[in-house]
């Protein structure tokens, strides 16, 4: 076993041998000779992965090339040749631009800024750039691995260059923008003696607009307005407003059924707003004065009935109404939709399950060349059902009839609005006909009130 060497010189260089073998597995730390093994080997394995590692990056361009000079029908070998021949030098362009310096990376950068014809063009030279994976960014990058002072002095001028390239690249965008401005107004130009286009203005359905006027009318009377489903069960529908399953007037409804569900009952669509009443006697405390406008459908088509149609419901509950509010109610609605100073009005005895006494109410009017005015002459015209609150009714509600009684009635939206403005047919109503909105259809800005007046 040789031995060791001493002296300072000596020392110094074993130190730095040892350093390097230093991580090596084994006694190297302070067996030089190991140590210098050790190193020789991991600098030769080193230097063939080097190689190697390049030999396979080449061989992929080579492969590369090859196939594109073999389309042109010549070889790899005579290509290369031609190239360093004419004094071409092949080298990956990543590595150029690293090599760059900031100076030329500046030019450059602001070169293809200002060459960019549009605004597509300007933002492929931004990302190129500035991108996440731009040259400038890139460098930014590299900066986490240098020394702090190198990193201070690169860092600052990296910056000033990103600023630099910022600033210019705002600037070539707004010259990009003006001049594509420019070219619009020289290319498009308005012809403003042309013919104004035809605007479609469309118009308030009559229904609509009944709909609306009722509101104002009863708004002003203190009524306010309540809402319910269009589906609705046996109960809403019919029970409450004492209907039982076996009653006559169920059949009269000609109501629409849905499919039975698993528990047997079937679902309807509401043939009046008069569930309305139910439920807001079930969620809600007397005084009650409500009106309910809304959808209503039955199985029924002719000149004045359609599967659907619109009725308003209304429904007073309170401790002592009678049927004198019913009538100074009615009385003071027709003159105010019928827009006359006084009608006359005839209260007939009726029958409907869920008022008691029931009354059918017809009002005065006159015919005259097939056309009907009201408030005039010595005919006769229904208009709605009424009556007081049956108190059954009162009492499927949870509420006391000995305490609280009442008056509802149900109009039809439709029919009156027929008799309001000389509609013949109820059908043309829903058929969407342009030509019949348009005649029959209001200004959409004319929206009625009390005080400018309902039509
Ligand atoms: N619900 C009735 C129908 O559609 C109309 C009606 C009559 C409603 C009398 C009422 C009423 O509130 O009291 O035929």
């Amino acid at each position: 076993m040789p031995r060791s060497k001493g002296g300072v010189v000596a020392r110094r260089s074993h130190k730095k041998v040892l350093a390097r073998a230093k991580g090596y597995f084994s006694r190297r730390k302070n067996v030089f000779r190991v140590a210098v093994q050790a190193v020789e080997k991991a600098e030769q394995y080193q230097y063939i992965g080097r190689k190697q590692k390049k030999r396979n990056f080449r061989s992929l361009w080579i492969q590369r090339i090859n196939a594109g000079t073999r389309e042109l029908g010549i070889t790899y070998g005579r290509f290369i040749n031609g190239l360093s021949k004419a004094g071409i030098e092949l080298r990956a362009s990543f590595r150029l631009r690293q090599q760059m310096s900031l100076e030329a990376l500046e030019q450059e950068t602001l070169a293809q800024v200002n060459a960019a014809a549009d605004e597509a063009a300007l933002e492929a030279v931004r990302v190129s750039a500035l991108g996440k994976k731009g040259v400038i960014s890139e460098r930014m990058k590299a900066l986490g691995g240098m020394s702090p002072e190198e990193r201070k002095s690169f860092g600052a001028a990296l910056n000033l260059l990103k600023d630099k390239v910022t600033e210019a690249i705002a600037a070539r965008k707004s010259v990009l923008t003006r001049a594509a401005l420019d070219a619009r107004l020289v290319t498009e130009k308005v012809d403003i003696t042309l013919p104004a286009r035809h605007e479609l203005r469309g118009t308030i359905h009559p229904v609509n607009q009944v709909w609306e006027e009722v509101v104002q009318i009863f708004g002003d009377l203190g009524f306010s307005v309540a809402e319910g489903p269009h589906i609705e069960d046996d109960f809403h529908n019919f029970d409450a407003l004492n209907m039982p399953p076996e009653h006559p007037a169920r059949q009269e409804h000609d109501t629409f059924y849905f499919n039975e569900k698993e528990d047997g009952t079937r679902m309807v669509l509401r043939t009046h707003t008069s569930p309305v009443q139910i439920r807001t006697m079930k969620s809600g405390a007397p005084p009650i004065r409500i009106i309910a406008p809304g959808r209503t459908f039955r199985s029924d088509s002719d000149m004045t009935h359609t599967p659907m149609f619109n009725q308003v419901e209304a429904l007073v509950i309170d401790e002592a109404t009678h049927m004198g509010h019913l009538k100074w109610v009615l009385h003071e609605f027709c003159k105010a939709f019928f827009e006359v100073d006084d009608v006359k009005m005839r209260f007939r005895a009726s029958h409907f399950p869920f008022t008691e006494p029931s009354m059918e109410v017809d009002i005065q009017c006159s015919w005259k060349d097939g056309q009907v005015k009201i408030g005039e002459g010595e005919s006769w015209l229904e208009i709605l059902g009424s009556g007081m609150v049956h108190p059954n009714v009162i009492k499927a509600c949870g509420l006391d009839p000995a305490k609280y009684q009442g008056f509802a009635f149900g109009m039809g939206i439709d029919r009156i609005a027929m008799l309001k403005y000389g509609i013949p047919d109820l059908r043309a109503f829903f058929d969407s006909d342009l030509r019949w909105l348009r005649h029959y259809g209001f200004k959409a800005l004319n929206v009625p009130t009390l005080a400018g007046g309902l039509s």
